[in-house]
């Protein structure tokens, strides 16, 4: 591994501790805010979870995305200046973001609470990113793979959601509210769809690889996985947009759409689980557990999923705690998962015995039953929050929220238990990193 990939890679692991880190700390502040409210307040510490958390998953993914094209594509060595342009680049901005955060400069959007100038490296890095990834390309393998049409359609579908996520900066768009409005969220729906296309692609290249069976990248059911990706990435911001006035039939399709991606990605697991005999499993043990832990997670977050759009159930639970247990359900539940697996493949984690695995285990362990508490809970909270105030009526928001925080602080404490297990990981694969 080239030096600046192994930058990369431990960037990506120290944003995931700053996500874990910060996470924790925004659940005490909300939780208890009279003692975080003068030094961290949570109008603070959640830009910097959140970006953090947007920043692992797409350093994570493209990571990935870096390492396993040496394999797959034919590759120009001269074109390796632009992979470090942008990896340097990329983690100079990131850590622009921090610093304005730090001493409390916002602007930007949801998600991108960051001053807006800023964006304009981000684009630099993209564009650079993209012609490491595409332009060393002389000839691709042919039939192409599902993986390569996934990271390709995500790295290239990324570039045009961020544009479009960027645009309230021209002033037109900014003329009316509801246009503003419409287009932020749409653009942040697509752009989950571009980057779960990038990671679900590392999910099928890593399935591949254990499995030995390259006929699942060729399979049907690849190819009607990768085409749902495609039109969910198109239409799945039908239902982010659920706070501008819009039919309803436009929520209802994409909510379809969306829950089809994940039936098919269940089904493929499943046959990917069918194909792997003890031996495979035993030689990559540790990223087969973390493909199997994503499965639970997209069936868990199908059934919420289901439960979020009936629309009796919805009337309650809408803008609730519910909708962040979705959100970092499938954060960390589907997308961490995938790329901690995808990481501890290219590690080659499993090579070692002792005290690392040892690690891994508690870590996996660890994490997997805090974050089952820490999403219940969530959406514990959200149903109470819900019926206390559309069913009981409650005027005053105190009074609704007596309860809700209680559930709330276990969450909080559930939620260390996330940041452990995960810190634990993270902290072997540093080790690891040393190693090699
Ligand atoms: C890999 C780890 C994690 C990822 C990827 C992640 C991701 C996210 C995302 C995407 C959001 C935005 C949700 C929304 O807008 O509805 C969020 C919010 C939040 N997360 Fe996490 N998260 C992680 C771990 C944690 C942990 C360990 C905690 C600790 C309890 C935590 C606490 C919070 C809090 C308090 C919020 C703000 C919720 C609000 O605005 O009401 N997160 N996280």
């Amino acid at each position: 591994m080239s030096p600046f990939l192994k930058l990369y890679f431990r960037f990506a692991l120290l944003l995931l501790l700053v996500t874990l880190v910060f996470g924790v700390l925004a659940a005490w502040a909300f939780v208890m805010p009279e003692l975080f409210s003068r030094y961290f307040p949570f109008y603070q510490l959640r830009p910097f979870h959140v970006s953090a958390a947007i920043f692992w998953i797409i350093t994570g993914a493209s990571a990935g995305i870096l390492y396993y094209k040496r394999e797959v594509l034919s590759h120009h060595p001269l074109k390796t200046k632009y992979k470090q342009v942008f990896i340097i680049l990329w983690i100079l901005s990131i850590l622009a973001i921090f610093f304005c955060y730090s001493f409390r400069i916002f602007g930007g959007r949801e998600y991108w609470e960051f001053p807006s100038v800023l964006s304009i490296p981000l684009l630099i890095c993209w564009l650079a990113f993209m012609a490491s990834y595409f332009l060393p390309v002389r000839s691709p393998i042919h039939p192409i793979p599902q993986y390569v049409w996934m990271w390709s359609t995500g790295i290239f579908f990324f570039l045009l959601t961020f544009i479009e996520q960027n645009l309230w900066n021209i002033p037109w768009f900014r003329e009316s509210y509801v246009r503003e409005l419409t287009i932020q969220w749409k653009a942040n729906g697509a752009m989950v769809g571009a980057w779960n296309q990038m990671i679900y692609g590392t999910s099928l290249y890593i399935m591949v690889k254990i499995s030995g069976d390259e006929s699942m990248a060729h399979s049907r059911k690849s190819y009607m996985f990768y085409f749902i990706g495609f039109a969910n990435l198109m239409l799945n911001w039908g239902h982010h947009i659920y706070n501008v006035p819009s039919a309803g039939w436009v929520r209802n399709v994409s909510y379809i759409v969306s829950m089809t991606e994940w039936v098919v990605f269940i089904s493929i697991m499943r046959d990917f689980r069918k194909r792997v005999d003890e031996y495979k499993k035993a030689l990559n043990f540790v990223s087969y557990r973390f493909v199997v832990a994503s499965e639970f997670w997209v069936m868990a977050n199908l059934l919420l999923a289901l439960l979020m759009s009936i629309p009796a159930v919805n009337r309650y639970t809408h803008g609730t705690h519910i909708t962040v247990a979705h959100a970092m359900g499938t954060t960390i539940g589907i997308n961490t998962m995938i790329l901690l697996g995808s990481l501890g493949y290219i590690l080659n984690v499993d090579k070692y015995t002792g005290g690392v695995r040892n690690l891994i285990n508690k870590g996996y362990n660890i994490g997997q039953y805090s974050l089952v508490v820490f999403w219940v809970a969530l959406i514990v909270a959200g149903l109470l929050k819900g019926y206390r105030t559309a069913v009981l009526d409650i005027p005053d928001f105190q009074t609704i929220m007596q309860p809700v925080n209680s559930i709330l602080t276990v969450a909080a404490v559930a939620g260390i238990g996330v940041a452990i297990g995960f810190g634990l990981i993270v902290f072997s694969y540093f080790k690891v990193l040393n190693d090699r």
